[in-house]
Parts: structure tokens; C-alpha cells; sequence
């Protein structure tokens, strides 16, 4: 064997034994979810619902928490309907609630849904919503109303059941942001800084938390094809509708199951698609390492991967740039 194959040799073995020892060090069993308590909320609509009736196939109890009573009422049969299907599953319960609003509002929830099904063994943070209008022509009580539900309803929800959890010793968190909480984007200025300090949020907390071996998760969902998806698109700018396409529309059943499925192993990002592949591997930063395969990702084809958003942010530019064009003639012509 001459020396240069030798090295070689030595170079991926070297490399073979740093994933076998990392994936070692920070892979996380994956959880059951059979006779556990999952809390979800947001989960009358849209992902939330898909995470339901997910987790329910999987033998857990359900608590469903949003506001409208009818519609919690429908996805409570819905999801009694998927638990049906198996044999030995568990109970679904909800109870309406404005995250919004208060602190004492979200612990109150947590203690009753608590109270009937056990600990909860899981919490999915999924109420929220989207706007996207320009900076100037948003409404102060718009932004107010989008750092409420998305940051703090998911605050403060997640402080109670992390007391109970502390208790169990065991857990499973999530929160959801968006791809529009790891990168800004236009008409997102109040969406995407509500959605990033969930991130913020989350990567402190999986500090806290991982001694008493409980997880966090942060699902970064790309377009998904929900009812909550559809109020959006109402009222956004052209040039966002543009910029977001790139990535394509999911359908909510996909994400919630890859959610859940990254969730139990204890993966710090969960999403969708390759546009999400490349985001959660470029925007990891000083975020936790909690698999192998997301840890060589990051190190290998972060370069790369910055490239590519190069062309990608160049190309959203020009949509920018081709829309304020485009109005300006038309003001010119009036
Ligand atoms: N769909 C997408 O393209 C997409 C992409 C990225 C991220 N996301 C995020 O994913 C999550 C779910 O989105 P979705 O599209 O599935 O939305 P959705 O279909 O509109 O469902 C939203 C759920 O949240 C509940 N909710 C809203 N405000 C609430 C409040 N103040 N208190 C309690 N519950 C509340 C809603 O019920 P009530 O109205 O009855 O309260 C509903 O159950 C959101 O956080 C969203 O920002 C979605």
C-alpha cells in the first residue's frame, strides 16, 4: 500500500469513527408515544390537527387547546375517529383557551388537561399566525397581536408543562417557528421576528432542560396547505407570494409526521423539503448539536449551502426590485 493510500485510509476511518462517537454522544432513543399525554396547541386546525391525529395513531392521549369551542369539537371526533382505527388507544380531551392573553390562562390549561389525562409527556406548540404587509402599513395592534399568540402563547404554555416535565423527568417539547423565523423576509418584518425569537427561545431552553432528559424541538414548517395558510395569502404583498413559492406547498399530514417523528429522537430542527434541508443546516449557528447527521451537515456543506442562498437572495432581490418597477410605471401612468 503506497503512503498516499495509506493516509487515505487513515482519513476515513478517522472520519467514521468521529460520526460513530458523536452520533453515540448525542442520539436520543426514540420515545414511545403508546399511553403518553401529548398537549397541543393550535390543535383544532391545520398542522396542529395533523399532529393530533399523528400522535393518536402512535396509542397517545390528546389534549387539544385553541379558542372556537366548534371547532374544537369537530377535531375532538375527528381525532376520536383515527383512535378508533387502532386497538388500544388513547382518550382525546380540549379545552378553549386565548393564549393570548395571558400567563395565568396558559397555566390554568396545562393544570386542568393535567388533571384528567396525567402529565404531559409531550407539548406541541402550534397556535400561531401569519401576516405579511409591509413594514409602514402594519397596524400596531397586528404586530402586538403576532408576538402574543406566536411567542408568548408558546412562552408561556411551555413554563408549566416545563414544571411538571421537570417532576417526571422526562419530556418532549416543540415549538413552532417557520422558515420565515430563520431567514427575514420582505412583508414578514413583525412574522419572522416573532417566529425567530422562538428559536431563540428554544435554544436556550434545550440548555436548561437536558439534565432532566427532556428535549426541545423547533419545527420550521416551509408552505403548508392549511386553513391558516389560506387566511395568509389573502392579504400578502405579490413580491412575499413570489419569494416563499420557491420553496413549494406542503401537505400538513407530511410536516406533522416528520415533526413527530424528529421530535422523539430529540432533533433540535425538524422541517420540510430541501429548501428547509438547506436553512436549518445554514442557519444552525451556535445551536445545539443533537444528532450526527445534522452535525456533519453543518460542518461539510455550510459553504456550500451559503453559496446557494447567494443566488437565492439574489434572485428574491430581483422579484423586489421587478414589482417596485412595475408599480412605479403604473403610478407614472396614472
Ligand atoms: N401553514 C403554513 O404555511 C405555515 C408555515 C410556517 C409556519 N406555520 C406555523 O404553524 C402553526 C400552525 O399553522 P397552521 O397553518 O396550521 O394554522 P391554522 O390552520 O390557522 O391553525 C392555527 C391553530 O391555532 C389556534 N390559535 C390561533 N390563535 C390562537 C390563540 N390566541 N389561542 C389559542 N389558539 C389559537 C387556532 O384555533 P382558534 O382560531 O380557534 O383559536 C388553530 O387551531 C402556526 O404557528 C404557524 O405560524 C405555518
Amino acid at each position: 500500500m503506497s503512503l498516499c493510500c495509506y493516509l487515505e485510509y487513515i482519513g476515513v476511518t478517522v472520519v467514521i469513527v468521529a460520526i460513530v462517537t458523536i452520533a453515540n454522544i448525542f442520539s436520543t432513543k426514540k420515545r414511545d408515544l403508546k399511553g403518553k399525554h401529548v398537549l397541543i396547541t393550535g390543535g383544532s386546525s391545520g398542522i396542529g390537527l395533523s399532529v393530533a391525529h399523528d400522535v393518536a395513531r402512535r396509542g397517545a392521549s390528546v389534549t387539544l387547546v385553541a379558542r372556537n369551542v366548534a371547532n374544537l369539537q369537530k377535531a375532538q371526533e375527528e381525532v376520536e375517529g383515527t383512535i378508533s382505527s387502532i386497538s388500544g388507544g388513547g382518550k382525546v380531551q380540549f379545552f378553549s383557551a386565548d393564549l393570548s392573553s395571558n400567563a395565568e390562562v396558559a397555566y390554568r390549561v396545562v393544570k386542568d388537561a393535567e388533571a384528567s389525562l396525567g402529565p404531559v409527556f409531550m407539548l406541541v406548540n402550534c397556535a400561531g399566525f401569519a401576516r405579511a404587509q409591509k413594514f409602514e402599513d402594519l397596524s400596531p395592534q397586528l404586530v402586538k397581536s403576532m408576538m402574543d399568540v406566536n411567542f408568548l402563547g408558546s412562552f408561556f404554555i411551555t413554563q408549566e408543562v416545563v414544571r411538571s416535565m421537570k417532576q417526571q423527568e422526562e419530556g418532549v417539547i416543540v415549538f413552532t417557528s417557520s422558515q420565515g423565523g430563520l431567514v427575514g423576509l420582505y412583508g414578514f418584518t413583525a412574522y419572522s421576528a416573532a417566529k425567530g425569537a422562538l428559536i431563540r427561545l428554544a435554544e436556550s431552553l434545550h440548555m436548561e432542560v437536558k439534565p432532566y432528559n427532556i428535549t426541545v424541538t423547533v419545527c420550521c414548517p416551509p408552505d403548508t396547505d392549511t386553513p391558516g395558510f389560506e387566511e395568509e395569502n389573502k392579504t400578502k404583498p405579490i413580491e412575499t407570494t413570489l419569494i416563499s413559492e420557491a420553496a413549494g406547498l406542503f401537505k400538513p399530514e407530511d410536516v406533522a409526521r416528520k415533526l413527530v417523528d424528529d421530535a422523539l429522537v430529540g432533533k433540535f430542527f425538524t422541517t420540510s423539503g430541501l429548501e428547509g434541508y438547506m436553512l436549518t443546516t445554514l442557519c444552525t449557528g451556535m445551536g445545539p448539536v443533537t444528532d450526527a447527521l445534522s452535525f456533519f451537515s453543518q460542518v461539510f456543506l455550510g459553504g456550500l449551502f451559503r453559496s446557494v442562498s447567494a443566488f437565492y437572495l439574489w434572485s428574491f432581490g430581483r422579484i423586489v426590485e421587478t414589482e417596485h418597477q412595475k408599480r412605479m410605471a403604473s403610478k407614472k401612468v396614472e
